[in-house]
């Protein structure tokens, strides 16, 4: 951007992109990937494309879906109190940030402390990220966005994300919940070497709970969660050459409190085959067959700081409501 560039702000903002930007080719490689062995299976990164998002959003809006508002209402409590268990001046680093509505509520609390703050979003979609950056940096004439766009353990895994002062890392709306155990350990791993000694991890998480108000919360009445998963296969559609007809899938969630994750599928009401030609694949499905499309784990408290412990991190306090459904645990790398 020139020195004539008339967007507000924009001289505070700055985008860097994921060391392998062949985003398209590793889309049709995991997507041939997974409709190429049994169980078929899909990745719930690929569920935020611009519609994608956008129903994501919706979702947050659902009667049933009480995570994000729950972590809002916690964020907009404790924020002050966060913020004051570091020294100053901190930086902030998020993962994930999405819209970055709700990361608003802490980077207002640290401008109340010092005069400037650098933040480093990080998140899948570009769209995204430069549309929170633009907004907040035109909002905040104090503020610095360096913005990463791409795939966090691969950026993670690089060592892109340079910070200068104390580090609080966000990792915020239950996206741990979307990893496997394994993968979440070696998400603590990267975390744990990016940070240092003092500085802090605020992760947000949903706690467990009745397997009706969990299968509630994505089985929703309204059938936005059907869409958000549906348009997965849309987008095989449109970026892939597929032909999947969304008409012959149908939508459910199923809460196994023995692993404590809720887990979503699209099963194909009857026998068909589909085409991908851009993954290089034909899939076959029995009626009744199913994909795995996402996991979200939930987690004691207790079950949370154990988790994280054998990467350098100890507990400073964890937040949650008085009904228990949401926990954000303030971290300390020690
Ligand atoms: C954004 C991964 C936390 O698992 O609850 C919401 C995504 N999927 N409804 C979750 C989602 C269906 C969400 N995370």
């Amino acid at each position: 951007m020139g020195p004539t560039n008339p967007v507000a702000g924009a001289g505070r903002f700055a985008l860097h992109r994921d060391p392998h930007p062949a985003r398209v080719a590793t889309f049709a490689e995991d997507v041939g990937r997974g409709l190429s062995m049994r169980p078929y299976t899909l990745m719930p990164k690929y569920f935020y494309d611009d519609l994608g998002s956008a129903l994501f959003e919706a979702i947050t809006y659902l009667p049933e879906y009480y995570l994000t508002r729950v972590e809002r209402d916690l964020l907009a409590t404790y924020s002050a109190q966060i913020v004051a268990a570091f020294d100053e001046p901190l930086e902030l680093v998020e993962l994930g940030s999405g819209s970055a509505t709700k990361t608003r509520l802490i980077i207002d609390a640290i401008l109340e402390r010092q005069d400037t703050l650098t933040f480093h979003p990080i998140d899948i979609s570009p769209d995204a990220l430069i549309e929170s950056s633009h907004a907040l940096v035109a909002a905040l004439d104090t503020l610095h966005v360096r913005a990463y766009a791409g795939d966090y353990f691969t950026l993670l895994r690089a060592k892109r994300v340079e910070t200068r002062d104390r580090v609080l890392a966000l990792y915020l709306g239950s996206n741990i919940g979307n990893f496997e155990p394994a993968q979440a350990r070696e998400l603590f791993g990267l975390l744990g070497e990016m940070l240092a000694p003092g500085d802090g991890l605020l992760m947000g998480y949903d706690l467990k709970k009745e397997a009706s108000v969990l299968e509630l919360a994505y089985n929703d009445p309204t059938g936005v969660t059907a869409a958000f998963n549906k348009n997965l296969l849309a987008r095989i559609n449109r970026e892939l050459g597929g032909d999947f007809d969304l008409n012959d899938f149908s939508f459910f969630a199923r809460y196994d409190d023995r692993d404590g994750v809720v887990r979503s599928y699209l099963r194909a009401e009857r026998a068909l085959t589909v085409h991908i030609p851009g993954a290089g694949i034909e899939a076959d499905f029995d009626a009744g067959e199913t994909i795995h499309m996402e996991s979200s784990y939930k987690f004691q408290r207790e079950e949370m700081i154990a988790l994280v412990m054998p990467f350098g991190f100890t507990e400073h306090r964890t937040f949650s409501d008085a009904a228990g459904r949401y926990a954000l645990s303030l971290l300390l790398r020690s």
